[in-house]
């Protein structure tokens, strides 16, 4: 069995974040979503990984390299423009061949892995598998529609009148039958060859399409809140260690990780956290669920429920919550309490900032 990870797409709703990097390598607890996606695909068995790429490729193959690092090997497979999961699957026939495949966006996160989804499939091998779990707002998503024994009755894309509460999750299991359904299907009114058409373009057809339903959390990250709450739940799960300095003044409270080489001074930060490697913290609150990369500054400052990128400075700052950061940002004290703002940010940046209603 291969793998067939899909790295490519825009990332419209995490600009400007995506001006600069592809939307899979923005790192939770310290590592590129695509990174957690790779390991769940080895921890399964899967040597061989098509990892399809568009405009970011470049981005995407400095970061994965040969994909040895992972105890994979990764072909890089160009899609000449994001064209939809189907065509995806349509660029990828000669790589696939005639071997069965999971196919896994590069940008959903699901938690505990894909282990049993993988035994269920090879078990059966029925002419497709979907994962399904059930969310509070379908429409955003594909939808599943199943009969009272759990069987699959219709699949729909992003319906406006959701017929359930059932989410398709971004892996998928096939063999080669999805091929003449790629092939068959027409694109949607936005534009994209749908898995979802092609899937139900088999159903149709008589196929052997199952359903099963995880229970553990999944999540699609689309946008910063999707980002900030993986951050959070991958900062429960990380090991606990202080790996760097701190000092005799800084308080670590709860599930806290220091990497090598970075520096808590006369701080204190509260876990789930992580601090990364050659990063120094002084005289300052780091609060839960805040992931700082590496060799950051983070001087007389609060943070909290955050994601702050490689090489950035919070100098003598107030409380920041719930914000992704990126890398080589500077964000300093204003010399008094400000009435006004300077700014430079990127294209589609988003800034809170006091209202009116406060003065000019
Ligand atoms: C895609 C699929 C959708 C699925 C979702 C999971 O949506 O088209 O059926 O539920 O991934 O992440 P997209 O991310 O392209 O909007």
């Amino acid at each position: 069995m291969k793998a067939l990870v899909l790295a490519g797409g825009a990332g419209t709703r995490l600009r400007p974040i995506t001006h600069t990097s592809a939307k899979q390598l923005v790192p939770v607890a310290n590592k590129p979503i695509l990174f957690h996606v790779l390991e769940s695909i080895a921890e399964v068995g899967i040597v061989e990984v098509g990892m399809v790429v568009g405009d970011t490729e470049d981005e995407v193959r400095a970061a994965v390299g040969d994909g040895s690092r992972f105890g994979l090997a990764v072909t890089y497979l160009r899609q000449s423009a994001p064209l939809g999961l189907a065509h995806a699957v349509v660029i990828a026939r000669d790589y696939l061949g005639d071997e069965d495949f999971l196919m896994f966006l590069g940008d959903n996160v699901v938690f505990g892995g894909v282990g049993p989804a993988v035994e269920r499939f090879r078990e059966h091998r029925p002419d497709a598998q979907l994962l399904v779990t059930k969310v509070a707002d379908p429409s955003a998503f594909g939808v599943a529609e199943l009969d009272g024994d759990g069987r699959l009755l219709r699949l729909e894309e992003k319906p406006a009148n959701p017929r359930s509460d059932l989410a398709m999750v971004g892996v998928y299991l096939f063999t080669p039958a999805v091929h003449t359904a790629v092939g068959a299907i027409t694109p949607s009114e936005r534009g994209e060859l749908e898995i979802t058409d092609a899937v139900q373009w088999l159903l149709v057809a008589g196929a052997d399409v199952r359903v099963l339903e995880i229970s553990g959390f999944w999540k699609d990250t689309g946008t910063v809140a999707d980002i900030l709450e993986v951050n959070r739940r991958m900062l429960e799960a990380v090991e606990p260690a202080v790996l760097g300095e701190v000092d005799a003044e800084s308080r670590i409270v709860g599930r806290v990780r220091v990497e090598a080489g970075a520096r808590v001074t006369g701080s204190t930060v509260v876990g789930p956290a992580i601090i990364g490697a050659g990063s120094v913290v002084s005289g300052s609150y780091v609060g839960p669920a805040t992931s700082i990369a590496e060799h950051c500054t983070i001087r007389d400052s609060g943070i909290e429920g955050s994601i702050v990128l490689a090489r950035s400075v919070f100098d003598g700052v107030r409380r920041v919550e719930s914000s992704l950061v990126g890398r080589d940002v500077e964000v300093t004290a204003a010399p008094i309490v400000p009435l006004r703002h300077t700014l430079v940010i990127g294209d589609h940046g988003r800034v809170l900032l006091p209202p009116t209603t406060l003065g000019f």
